[in-house]
């Protein structure tokens, strides 16, 4: 649906050339809730704004449902991008308007009838449970309420692409919560693909199905995110997945591990099998198991678990043990503990 290929894009400022982007490549498909997590300065914004053209690559390109957007004149551009919902950090509302008139917008710059943008404002209110708040000035809201008013604009004109740019990061966790939920809703209920740019894991966490990991203008890392989340390539990645996701040993466990004992790792999905797993390893190997940790999450309805165990017993033992753990339907991974 959307494909971003090899673009690069440099900036001249008075302090020299910023690489904003280092040949970028990412593809989001129909139905696709995209995540892009960078700190600040990765190149997020700009990535997100080659989509409706704000920005556009010196080079590389990017397409819209195999539309390349720099083949595009005026008048294709501004159908494209009716096709295309923004939602900003700092939401971009016009403050000393009501809540209907900040809404209709987009609809008037289209000169919609009157009675199709009441009606249509009317149902994107509802749609974001402020019914009440048509006659309401946008700088008498809280902050999620002027998240809900920018994402009912955002959706104003129908689009089949939602761009949200930090679309939480001015608000508090629990606001944070009832924004991403609703950005399910418009993913679910309407079909909409989303591509969103945070800098926060748990926005990742909680609801899109793929990442992408930027640092310094190139993606370093991407994919499924439970996949991308239980086993990190890249050590920004590692990072930024030990933010929302513990898979370290307690210090006084670590204390008291036996220094020759095998310490493995275990990630596995879905089904919580590690139970039959253990009791299988100590039944049938000459080997005694300790759990060392053990945490279970859940990625969007997806159990993503990890045992930490240490094996004790003889070598040859513990060897054939890890070996039968490894065709198991586990991701099995040797862990060096560093004693002091
Ligand atoms: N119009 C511009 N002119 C000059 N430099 C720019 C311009 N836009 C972005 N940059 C630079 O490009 C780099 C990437 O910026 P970008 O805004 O894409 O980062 P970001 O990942 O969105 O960061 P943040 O999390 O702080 O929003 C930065 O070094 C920024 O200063
Ligand atoms: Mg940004």
């Amino acid at each position: 649906m959307i494909k971003i290929q090899e673009a690069d894009k440099v900036f001249q400022t008075k302090n020299g050339a910023v690489h904003a982007l280092d040949h970028v490549s990412l593809e989001v498909e129909k139905g696709d809730i995209f995540g892009v997590i960078g700190y600040s300065g990765a190149g997020k914004s700009t990535l997100i704004r080659l989509v409706n053209r704000l920005e556009t690559p010196d080079t590389g390109k990017v397409f819209i449902d195999g539309v390349d957007l720099s083949a595009l004149n005026e008048k294709e551009l501004r159908k494209q991008r009716k096709e295309i919902g923004m939602v900003f950090q700092q939401f971009n509302l016009l403050e000393n308007q009501t809540v209907f008139h900040n809404i209709a917008i987009p609809l008037l710059l289209e000169h919609s009838d009157k009675s199709v943008i009441n009606k249509r404002v009317q149902e994107l209110l509802s749609f974001v449970e402020l019914e009440n708040k048509s006659d309401v000035y946008v700088s008498q809201l809280s902050g999620g309420q002027k998240q809900r008013i920018g994402i009912a604009r955002a959706l104003a004109t129908n689009p089949k692409i939602l761009l949200c740019d930090e679309a939480t990061s001015a608000l508090d966790p629990k606001t944070t919560e009832s924004i991403l939920q609703l950005l399910q809703k418009i993913n679910k209920e309407l079909g909409i693909t989303i591509l969103l740019i945070t800098h926060e894991m748990n926005v990742i966490k909680k609801i899109c199905n793929k990442v992408a990991v930027m640092k310094e203008g190139k993606v370093i890392e991407q994919g499924e995110t439970i996949k991308v989340f239980s086993k990190p390539q890249e050590a920004m990645t590692k990072d930024f997945v030990r933010t929302v996701i513990n898979s370290e040993i307690p210090e006084t466990i670590v204390e008291q591990i036996h220094p020759d004992a095998p310490v493995v790792k275990l990630t596995f999905f879905g089904e919580n099998a590690t139970q039959a797993l253990v009791s299988k390893i100590n039944k049938e190997f000459d080997v005694n198991t300790t759990i060392l940790f053990a945490s279970v999450n859940e990625l969007q309805g997806t159990i993503l678990g990890i045992i930490i165990l240490q094996l004790q017993g003889e070598k040859a033992e513990t060897d054939r043990a890890y070996s039968f753990l490894q065709t198991q339907d586990v991701e099995v991974e040797r862990i060096v503990i560093a004693h002091d």
